[in-house]
C-alpha cells in the first residue's frame, strides 16, 4: 500500500480552515481519492482537555502559560498522529488536518514575552512530529476574519482577541521562516468559499500528483 499524503491548513481564527478542510476532503473524494478531514485540538482525551481550556472564558493572562500550552498541544499532536493520522496515511488516505505544528509556533510564541525563544521551545518539544507533505496557510485581513467570527456567534475563545489576532496574522505571513523545514504555500482567504476551495484543491492535487509520478 502506497503511503497517503498529509495536508495541513493553517490561519487565524475565522480564516476558514475548518470549512475548507471539509470542502477539500469532499472535493478529493469526488475525484476518486480517499480523504479524511481532522483537526487540532484533536477529538482525543488531551485534545478535549485543551478545548475545555480554550472555551473556559479565561483571558490569556489567566490561562496556563505558553510553555504549558505548548506541551499540551504537543502531547495532543503525538496522540493525534499515533491514533488517527499515521494509521490513515498507512492506508493510503489523504489526511487533511485543520491546524498542526505551525499553529503552536504562531499562537504560543505570540502569547509569550519573548517570541523567538518561545518558537524555539515549541520546535524542540515537537521534534520528531510527522512532517506534513504540504502546509497551506490561508492569509486573511484580521478585520474580515473578525467579521466572520462575529457572524458565527458564540462566546469568544481564549485567543480570539483583536490585538492578538493582528499579530498572529503577521506571524502567519512569515511562516516559511518560522518553520523552514516544512513545505508551505500561501493563499488569500478573503475570496468566496468556492474560489478558496478551488485554489486549495489545485495545490493539493499537485502534491498528490507528485507522489504518483505524474509530470511536474
Ligand atoms: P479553532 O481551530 O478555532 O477550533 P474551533 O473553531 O473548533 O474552536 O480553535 C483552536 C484554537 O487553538 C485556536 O485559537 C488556535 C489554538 N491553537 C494553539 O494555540 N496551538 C496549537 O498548537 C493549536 C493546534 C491550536
Amino acid at each position: 500500500m502506497k503511503r497517503g499524503k498529509f495536508i495541513v491548513l493553517e490561519g487565524i481564527d475565522g480564516s476558514g480552515t475548518t470549512t475548507q478542510s471539509t470542502r477539500l476532503a469532499e472535493a478529493l473524494e469526488r475525484k476518486g481519492h480517499r480523504a479524511h478531514p481532522t483537526r487540532e485540538p484533536s477529538t482525543g482525551l488531551v485534545g478535549r482537555f485543551l478545548r475545555e481550556i480554550l472555551a473556559s472564558g479565561r483571558r490569556v493572562e489567566e490561562a496556563p502559560d505558553y510553555k504549558t500550552m505548548a506541551l499540551l498541544f504537543a502531547a495532543d499532536r503525538a496522540d493525534h498522529c499515533a491514533i488517527e493520522i499515521a494509521p490513515r496515511l498507512a492506508e493510503g488516505e489523504v489526511v487533511i488536518s485543520d491546524r498542526y505544528l505551525l499553529s503552536s509556533i504562531v499562537y504560543q510564541s505570540a502569547t509569550s514575552a519573548v517570541p523567538e525563544e518561545a518558537a524555539e521551545f515549541v520546535r524542540a518539544v515537537n521534534r520528531g512530529a510527522l512532517v506534513p507533505d504540504l502546509t497551506v496557510v490561508v492569509d486573511i485581513d484580521p478585520r474580515v476574519a473578525k467579521a466572520r467570527r462575529t457572524a458565527r456567534g458564540g462566546a469568544p475563545e481564549l485567543y480570539e482577541v483583536d490585538e492578538l489576532q493582528g499579530r498572529l496574522a503577521s506571524l502567519y505571513l512569515d511562516a516559511e521562516r518560522l518553520l523552514s523545514e516544512h513545505p508551505i504555500v500561501h493563499l488569500r482567504g478573503e475570496g468566496s468559499v468556492e474560489d478558496v476551495t478551488a485554489e486549495l484543491l489545485a495545490h493539493v492535487e499537485r502534491v498528490i500528483g507528485l507522489g504518483e509520478g505524474s509530470p511536474a
